[in-house]
């Protein structure tokens, strides 16, 4: 009776050890910022996407001219990975893409529309999620600051694994209900507890706040916070301190208590939600860069999506550009572009001061093009 989805459960079972076993004998890392050539992939996505990456891409011209003149830099533009070709070629990322894209060292991506189950378009896995999974980004690294308020938080969302793991594999039984799986290795769960301690001995944090739900999720965010400690351990200076992702949900809103976190460490679905309930009290999802990053590649994006009503609407032009700036500062930060990085956050701040172009989302604001005018002065008054 249940022959259908025994079977489907055990590709799935096969797919998970060749997973583990990839990650085990993954190749070396590679340091971008030591590469003598960089090629930056540069991809538009859907919607809002191709506008604000125009601006995007005027930035990077303007901050790195030299280093791209010079050949050590190179701007390279992958086309296709658009919701109309992704039909036409009835695949999330068509392979011809895919192989473009893994030539490159490090991308600039644009959102990526991913169709509803239930709507017009053919149902079809996220863009995003594929990426990751193909390029092996397991860091979902995003930084929320509000100077005012002392906040300065940086938040390690495993980027592989959980619920996205097999989000697209669930399996539906004799038509009356479906399963979902959530899957948490050792492997996947120790390299990104690994990066997030790093990061805080790096940046002389004193505080990793390790957010799960293992009360109920017994087994897969048992496994993670396990691990998780158990990485702790190596780290005696830094305070470990574990959470449930509910009560995280209302510390975050709580002004008292919400200075003191400084790094998260979160499962995949958590870190989800929780960095847009974050990037919120930052100024709205519009503000917050997001980097996803593995051992060969890493991949630099917005936080949001691809905005199809402000499209419908007619309104394309006036979304704004502050989180793919955010992501393009993450992106020259990671390439070993510090000063380049430096002048990016400044000129933004300055441009906030000024308030000259305040992008609001709608036609009472300024547009992406007259903001990102405004911040170029601003750069090139720095440089
Ligand atoms: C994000 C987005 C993605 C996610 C979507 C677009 C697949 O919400 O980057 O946070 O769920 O991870
Ligand atoms: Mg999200």
């Amino acid at each position: 009776m249940y022959e259908e989805a025994i079977m489907q459960f055990e590709a799935i079972l096969k797919s998970q050890s060749q997973r583990i076993e990839r990650m085990k004998n993954a190749p070396p890392p590679k340091n971008h910022s030591a590469l003598s050539k960089i090629i930056i992939g540069v991809i538009d996505g859907d919607g809002i996407g191709p506008i604000i990456m125009k601006e995007a891409r005027r930035v990077l011209e303007c901050l790195i001219k030299d280093k791209l003149q010079s050949g050590k830099i190179e701007l390279r533009e992958i086309e296709g990975l658009t919701l109309e070709n992704r039909i036409a070629q009835g695949k999330t990322v068509p392979d011809d893409v895919l192989l473009k894209i893994k030539e490159c060292d490090v991308l600039l991506k644009g959102p990526t529309t991913t169709p509803q189950k239930g709507s017009a378009v053919p149902n079809m896995e996220s863009a995003n999620v594929l990426l990751r999974k193909e390029l092996d980004l397991f860091a979902n690294v995003r930084p929320v600051r509000v100077d005012e308020e002392g906040i300065d938080w940086t938040f390690f969302r495993e980027n592989t694994e959980g619920e996205y793991a097999l989000g697209s594999c669930g399996i539906d039984i004799d038509g009356e209900y479906s399963i979902d799986f959530k899957v948490t290795t050792d492997e996947g769960t120790w390299r990104i507890a690994k990066a997030a301690f790093e990061f805080a001995r790096a940046n002389k944090k004193t505080n990793v706040a390790i957010v799960t739900k293992a009360n109920i999720m017994k087994k897969t965010d048992g496994r993670f916070s396990e691990i998780c400690h158990r990485v702790a351990a190596d780290y005696p200076e830094i305070t470990t301190e574990e959470w449930y992702v509910d009560i995280m949900s209302a510390n975050l809103l709580n002004k008292a208590l919400r200075r003191q976190f400084q790094v998260f460490l979160l499962p995949n679905l958590y870190g989800d939600i929780i960095t847009d309930e974050a990037a919120q009290i930052q100024g709205g999802v519009g503000t917050a860069g997001s980097s996803n990053i593995g051992s060969q590649y890493a991949m630099f994006e917005a936080i949001h999506g691809s905005a199809p009503r402000m499209i419908e609407q007619g309104i394309g032009e006036y979304a704004d550009p502050a989180s793919i700036l955010k992501a393009t500062e993450m992106l020259l930060r990671h390439i070993g572009c510090i000063a380049e990085a430096d002048t990016l956050y400044n000129a933004m701040k300055k441009c906030e001061e000024e308030g000259k172009a305040v992008v609001t989302g709608d036609k009472k604001g300024a547009t992406a093009r007259a903001y990102t005018d405004q911040l170029i002065k601003a750069i090139e008054s720095f440089i």
